[in-house]
């Protein structure tokens, strides 16, 4: 790509702009590390290949860099997440150089990701190690420069550690996913709230008194079926990892095997990690009218081929939208083409849970500069001084304050002598 940029459409910026202004007033722990990297400027010299959904919140996290003194190149981390307006204002309001299209094909969506390494990045920034997977592939020239990386999610963080566990890895990357201020509250209310409003927005779907099958329950499972609850759903589970199955039991969800599930669902929503989740022998159970999402990181989830195979006709009957009519008449509608909901229908997480996601990215990009020389290549975990330090920030911006121990209760908790 000759250009430092690829947008749909620069005149979009001022929206964009605005946009990017009312995200802010929710992310003041982004804002706090923002002030401080304007003045220290910790990352200077350094180039960032970001590869994440560019929204209003990625954008306050791009801002935070640049104000740190990096160099930001950043393309989408899915075709359907990249909000125009906001890559636009990136590009016209704040000089990052941004790649990404809404709706962009396959093979834009690698152009895209090639031209953020094109810069030459000290520091790579992934949600779903898509560049981590192009830098030890077909773009190992650019190896070189690379002193560490961030991961936003779960689905990347599996890939680096079977790089990592097979010694392919390169270089150090930080597992932001594992912080506990991440997926504690991003992967479960961040995605609960964000799933349930792509489905309602896609489709209008009323959810109360429906059935709602979650397929997977990690945090991200958890907090769809939290949300669907709250909705007024029946909520049916399905699990393969029976310490989770358990939870979901005692949670109060109906837990079943897909299989029984699948006759039961109005609306089904994917969020396990792994591939055909939902497949042939499923849609052939489901309801006239079931609706078949996935809030899972890849597309990989709904085997939309074999959804295919089995309908005579298919056509876009909403926005994100998609009606299969089978044989025998049935109507299944899959959403947004298996992709995310989330960020496709929706606007994806609140900016105000992404204020602690992206807080640790910042955090870590820092300590990557501070610590390269020490680090190997692996994945590593965000230290626990920086989550401990985003959840203070994040309790003090809500105004709440909490106790602190006091020296003998710190004593006992270091003791052994005191029994009953
Ligand atoms: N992932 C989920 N929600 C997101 C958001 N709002 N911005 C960036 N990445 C996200």
């Amino acid at each position: 790509m000759d250009k430092m940029y690829d947008v749909k459409n620069i005149m979009l910026a001022e929206n964009g702009r605005k946009r990017i202004e009312w995200a802010a007033q929710y992310m003041p722990v982004l804002a706090n590390i923002s002030k401080r990297f304007a003045r220290e400027k910790p990352l200077k010299g350094q180039v960032v290949a970001a590869c994440l959904h560019i929204t209003t919140e990625t954008a306050n996290l791009l801002k935070t860099l640049s104000a740190g003194g990096a160099k930001v190149f950043a393309c989408a981390s899915n075709p359907l997440s990249t909000q125009d307006d906001v890559a636009a204002s990136l590009v016209r309001d704040f000089n990052i150089s941004i790649f990404a299209i809404k709706g962009e094909s396959k093979e834009t969506y690698y152009a895209h990701a090639n031209a953020s390494l094109d810069g030459n990045p000290t520091i790579t920034m992934d949600d779903g190690a898509d560049v981590v997977g192009l830098l030890h592939s077909s773009r190992r020239e650019k190896l070189k420069n690379v002193i560490g990386g961030t991961e936003e999610t779960t689905t990347g963080v599996i890939r680096l550690r079977a790089m990592a566990r097979e010694k392919v890895l390169k270089y150090p990357i930080i597992a932001v996913n594992d912080a506990q201020t991440k997926h504690l509250f991003d992967n479960r209310y961040g995605t609960g709230q964000s799933t349930l409003d792509g489905i309602i927005r896609a489709t209008n779907f009323l959810i109360a008194g429906s059935t709602v099958v979650i397929a997977g329950y990690g945090w991200c499972g958890k907090g769809a079926a939290l949300r669907a609850r709250g909705l007024g759903a029946r909520v049916i589970v399905t699990e393969v990892d029976p310490i989770k199955a358990l939870e979901a039991v005692m949670d109060g969800f109906w837990v079943q095997p897909m299989e029984r599930a699948a006759k039961e669902g109005d609306v089904f929503i994917t969020v396990t990690g792994d591939i055909s989740v939902l497949c042939k022998e499923h849609f052939e159970e489901m309801k006239d009218g079931a609706i078949i999402a996935n809030s899972g990181h890849f597309n990989v989830e709904i085997d939309i081929k074999a959804l295919a195979s089995l309908s005579v006709s298919k056509r876009t009957i909403r926005d994100f939208v998609e009606e299969y009519v089978m044989k025998d008449g049935r109507k299944l509608f899959l959403l947004a083409e298996g992709r995310l909901i989330n960020l496709a229908a929706a606007e994806g997480h609140p900016a105000m849970v992404m204020d602690m996601s992206f807080a640790n990215q910042a955090l870590s990009a820092e300590y990557i500069v501070k610590n390269a020389k020490s680090l190997r290549a692996d994945v590593y975990s965000v230290p626990r001084e920086i989550d401990e330090e985003i959840a203070a920030l994040k309790l003090k911006s809500m105004g709440i304050d909490i106790d602190v121990l006091s020296p003998k209760q710190k004593k006992y908790l270091t003791s052994w002598e005191t029994g009953t």
